[in-house]
């Protein structure tokens, strides 16, 4: 008998309370800077489904063909009776994971979207009669504290949504994950890949205008949950490419000189004409990076299926378990750490 459970993990006193610190802090800061969580209320987890559309976000097909090809494959050497996924938004990529798992008995979905999970796990119950969902609203940033569920279990983050974090934040949620894999576990790491700019850019400033609306979807969210008085229309999109860095970076551009009221926190926000508000970046990768940023959390990378240089899968364990734990944070060299050639 499958059954689907949700389990709010975050009240709705303290994500109110996160908003709150994240807007005074990255709105009274230069450059301003918002955190990409806020982007998916129930609005925006359907814009994002729409992005996963259109015809220029190939990131998501590409990991959608990747999925399916490599599915029997992740099966096998993983062997996973429990899948949890962060972020999983829709679920719908993951489908394909668990339909080829023969022996998983578990599915984890883990978002801040309530909306997501719970469109997620009816699909999910209605059409796998023996599988148990228990989905978590929870903040994948902050400590996630994952119910109890049979080993080996499998950890997926995919739709590059590690490419939203900048590269400290990055690395300390890669040592978060790393310090809730058993022996056994595995993470499945979904990896946009650098490639020309014109098809990067293109992904991420579409022509029919869906990244436009879903990064203005950020000001919609401050105008609902904060009272903030936001006008849409004085605001373009902005999506340019930083060959340095390596990341797409979105911004909202103020056309005017504004001043934009948010009562909720007491704050008054002036923008100058051509100010920009950054709101996430998107980085994209090399496999000899994802390898070194593995290995540096304590993972071994220890398979890397690409679909041509478009898009890749790392799969990846724990190494050294009985002598990581006791150093939380910066760079560590171990016996297996290859460096960077
Ligand atoms: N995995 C899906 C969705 C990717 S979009 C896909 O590949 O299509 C990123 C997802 O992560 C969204 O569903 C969003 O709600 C969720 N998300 C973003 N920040 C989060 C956070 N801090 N904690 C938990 N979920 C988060
Ligand atoms: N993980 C997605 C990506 O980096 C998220 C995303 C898609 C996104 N389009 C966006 C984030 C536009 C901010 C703005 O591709």
């Amino acid at each position: 008998m499958s059954q689907f459970l949700i389990t709010r993990t975050l009240s709705e006193e303290a994500t109110d309370a996160a908003l709150r610190a994240d807007v005074l802090r990255g709105l009274t800061r230069r450059p301003k800077a918002l955190p990409p969580k806020w982007f998916y209320d129930a609005h925006g987890s359907g814009l994002f489904e729409m992005i996963t559309e259109l015809p220029e976000y190939y990131p998501a097909r590409a990991e959608n063909d990747l999925l399916i090809a490599t599915a029997p494959d992740i099966a096998a050497a993983t062997g996973a009776r429990t899948l949890i996924e962060l972020g999983s938004g829709s679920s719908q990529k993951t489908a394909h994971l668990l339909d080829a798992l023969p022996s998983l008995d578990t599915y984890i979905p883990i978002d801040v979207s309530e909306s997501a999970l719970t469109q997620a796990g009816h699909t999910l119950t209605r059409e796998r009669p023996a599988l148990n969902v228990h989905a978590l609203i929870a903040d994948f940033t902050t400590g996630l504290a994952i119910p109890g569920a049979p080993g080996p279990r499998l950890f997926a983050f995919l739709g590059s949504t590690i490419g939203n974090f900048p590269p400290v934040e990055r690395a300390a949620f890669l040592y978060s994950i790393r310090a809730l894999l058993e022996p056994g576990d595995c993470l499945l790491l979904g990896t946009d890949l650098v490639k020309d700019e014109e098809a990067l850019v293109a992904a991420y400033d579409d022509a029919a205008g869906v990244t436009a609306a879903f990064n203005k979807n950020l000001l919609s969210v401050l105008n609902q949950s904060l009272d903030a008085d936001f006008d849409l229309d004085a605001f373009d999109h902005v999506a340019r490419w930083d060959p340095a860095n390596e990341w797409v970076e979105m911004l909202l551009r103020s056309r005017t000189d504004q001043s934009v009221k948010i009562p909720a926190v007491g704050l008054t926000v002036d923008f100058a004409a051509g100010e920009d508000l950054r709101t996430g970046i998107s980085a994209k990768f090399r496999m000899q990076g994802i390898r070194r940023e593995l290995t540096l959390a304590g993972m071994e990378l220890t398979r890397w299926w690409t679909a041509g240089p478009v898009y890749g899968l790392a799969l990846a364990q724990p190494i050294d378990a009985q002598i990581i734990t006791p150093r939380p944070y910066g760079p560590r060299r171990s016996p297996t750490d290859t460096g960077t050639s």
